[in-house]
């Protein structure tokens, strides 16, 4: 969690600037706050008018069921949420770019609506033709090439879910993913391009499905063209099944609630969660909120830089914009690649308007220096984003300054994997914002910071981040686990979401969002969980026991360092401390990768055997005493801090 200081509470609101003011969707916050109200007052006559934003081939009559922690939205309505992404679109849009891809080795794509399209058709039934069902979970691996998204649209088509799985999870990760999904059919590549060098994504995927016996077909898109090992009979080159499909394939109306897809996400626990949305709810909030939030327009080119393998990307690259009718932009590889201006090249290269990033990008941006900004025009740029972490006040103001120019709002969003949608956010045109809050909750969502008791605590004071009234784009459980569903979010302040956040309200009712309660690690905004690092590190031969928690770090926020016991018959070593982070990197895969091992006798525990975190996290952020050596921690300076604060803890 964040070092917080509470003086940047008095901070002066930023207004936002005239001239987006007077051209925006919601022009003051006089405006906002009458949505607020109408929405409070009357939620679902509220999403009920909302809910015309959609397609529907059937509209809906009810808006909300609430069996308490079960919601149903719009339950009798019917429609197809990759019509809404497309068709609808093809009157009016038929040949406006719908999506501007590049790869990091500079090629290029454009795809207009109608080819998007007829891409997706032709893939929709291309997945009928090896059997996939309405219901049932497709696994996709993919890199950040177009067939990744037009992978998602043809299984919503066809009322498949997709299961995406970030490209840098390694083998053991995509196993436990695909075996919690049960899915029969895996999307790879041969490759994507990272940092100039092949990700060699089917050889990973090769090495998992040994261990699936789930999957019976994968389709390989070919991206890099390099030599790969092919299974007759289960591996089939996307482009000769795209190819032999027709591209007639008619969107059939699904039920409101069909579930759209799963999302693995790291909690408090080793397992990973799928956290399942359905159709009409989530579109419809995605679609909403990309409309306000970002004050979207017909002529915008909107790029969201996050990875489609993540919620962001899900959300705010795929579903959110398309439904829309937006053109967005989209990026394979890395933002220094092959120099730290790629960025900035891409925003001048398609006039990128609206831009939607990470804090650990920012702060990224900000060590490289002006330099490679100034080398481009970026004077397209109209409005900025960010998510995913806490986003420090110094850095929101740099981005402020060194890329909006002084003229471009920035909007922190704040929201999760489980809230599927944006909730908490300036709305540009009307919220005056202060730097590295995330400001107000959006029309329709009651956020509320409490204590657990559910009280709310006063102006200044640290409580939990919830959401008090359900909300359309909400997780409707964790696949397979609904009994997890109901413990994790919904009983711990009971009848209240739990987002498991630390977060101030301050007397203007904005909120800050200071960082985790639980054990999830946010390691460059990407969201990884201590739990399945301690089970990969003691899965290790040499490896007893290991504890692992976050250190604060100037770029990524957070990163990762672990505390680990030893084996008899083995000592610290360089040699053991290395492998061991590389063993946590092939576990679960590069970006879990510890920034520090360290080596101890015992782990602080409780009297009742509790893992001492807090003790842990501070000798992590003190850099501790053995820094980068490899000796033992100091026992005694532990055991005597332990003594006192065991006693606490317990
Ligand atoms: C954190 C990402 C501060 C938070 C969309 C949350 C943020 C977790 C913000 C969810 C923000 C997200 N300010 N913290 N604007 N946005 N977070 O599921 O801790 O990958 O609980 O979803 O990211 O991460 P997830």
């Amino acid at each position: 969690m964040l070092e917080f200081d509470p003086h940047v509470l008095d901070e002066k609101p930023v207004p936002p600037p005239e001239e987006f003011s007077k051209r925006a969707h919601v022009r003051s916050l006089d405006e906002y706050r009458k949505m607020y109200e109408r929405a409070e007052r009357d939620p679902e006559g509220f999403w009920g008018e909302q809910a015309k934003l959609l397609d529907w081939f059937q509209a809906p009559t009810k808006v909300l069921e609430w069996d308490s922690p079960h919601a149903k939205w719009f339950s009798d309505g019917k429609l197809n949420v990759a019509h809404n992404c497309l068709d609808r679109h093809l009157e009016k849009n038929h040949n406006k770019p719908a999506l501007i891809w590049e790869g990091e080795d500079g090629a290029t794509l454009q795809f207009t609506y109608a080819e998007l399209h007829e891409r997706v058709c032709r893939f929709a039934n291309a997945l009928l033709s090896i059997g996939v069902k309405p219901g049932e979970c497709v696994t996709v691996y993919l890199p950040m090439v177009p067939e990744l998204p037009i992978a998602m649209l043809a299984c919503a088509r066809i009322g498949a879910l997709h299961s995406v799985i970030f490209g840098g999870f390694s083998a053991t990760a995509l196993v436990d993913r695909i075996a919690d999904s049960q899915s029969k059919v895996l999307i790879t590549a041969d490759g994507g391009y990272r940092r100039g060098k092949i990700v060699p994504l089917k050889d990973t995927a090769d090495a998992a499905l040994k261990n699936c016996p789930t999957i019976a077909k994968s389709i390989v898109v070919k991206r890099t063209g390099h030599d790969v090992d092919w299974h007759d009979g289960r591996d089939r080159w996307w482009h000769e099944i795209e190819k032999a499909a027709s591209k007639d394939c008619p969107a059939e109306p699904f039920d409101s609630e069909h579930p759209l897809y799963v999302l693995y996400t790291s909690g408090t626990t080793g397992k990973p969660k799928g956290v399942l949305h359905t159709s009409a709810g989530y579109l419809l909030q995605t679609t909403w909120t990309t409309r306000l939030v970002f004050d979207l327009r017909d002529d915008d080119v909107y790029w969201c830089t996050a990875d489609i393998g993540w919620v962001t990307g899900h959300s705010y690259i795929v579903y959110g914009p398309l439904s829309n009718g937006a053109t967005i932009v989209m990026y394979e590889g890395a933002p220094d690649q092959p120099t730290k201006d790629r960025f900035w090249e891409i925003v001048e290269r398609y006039k990128v308007t609206i831009f939607y990033s990470s804090a650990t990008a920012v702060r990224a941006f900000m060590s490289w220096g002006m330099e490679w900004i100034d080398k481009h025009d970026i004077s397209s740029l109209r409005l900025l984003g960010t998510v995913g972490e806490p986003i420090n006040p110094a850095a929101w103001k740099w981005y402020f300054e060194a890329i909006g120019k002084n003229r471009c709002p920035i909007v922190d969003t704040w929201w999760q994997t489980e809230t599927g949608a944006i909730m908490i956010s300036p709305l540009p045109g009307a919220t005056p914002t202060k730097p590295g809050s995330a400001t107000l909750p959006l029309p329709g969502i009651i956020a509320r910071v409490v204590n657990m008791k559910n009280e709310p605590v006063p102006p200044g004071e640290t409580g939990y981040l919830t959401i008090q009234k359900p909300w359309p784009s909400m997780l409707r459980t964790i696949y397979g686990d609904d009994e997890r569903y109901a413990r994790e979010y919904w009983q711990k302040i009971p009848g209240v979401y739990f987002a498991g956040d630390a977060a101030q309200c301050d007397k203007d009712g904005y909120i800050w969002v200071l960082g985790r309660v639980d054990d999830v690690i946010k390691v460059a905004g990407h969201r990884l969980s201590s739990m399945e690092i301690e089970s990969a590190l003691v899965s290790h031969p040499t490896v007893a026991e290991a504890a692992v928690v976050a250190r604060p770090d100037e770029i990524k926020g957070e990163v990762i360092v672990c505390f680990v016991t030893l084996r008899s018959g083995h000592s610290p070593s360089i040699e053991l401390r290395g492998l061991l982070m590389e063993h946590v990197s092939t576990t679960i895969g590069t970006i879990a990768r510890p920034a520090d091992v360290r080596f101890c006798d015992i782990l602080p525990k409780t009297r009742s055997g509790k893992i001492m975190r807090r003790l842990l996290r501070e000798l992590a952020h003190k850099g501790g005493i053995s820094g980068d050596t490899t000796t033992l921690e100091d026992m005694g300076v532990i055991e005597r801090i332990a003594k006192t604060q065991g006693k606490e803890e317990e």
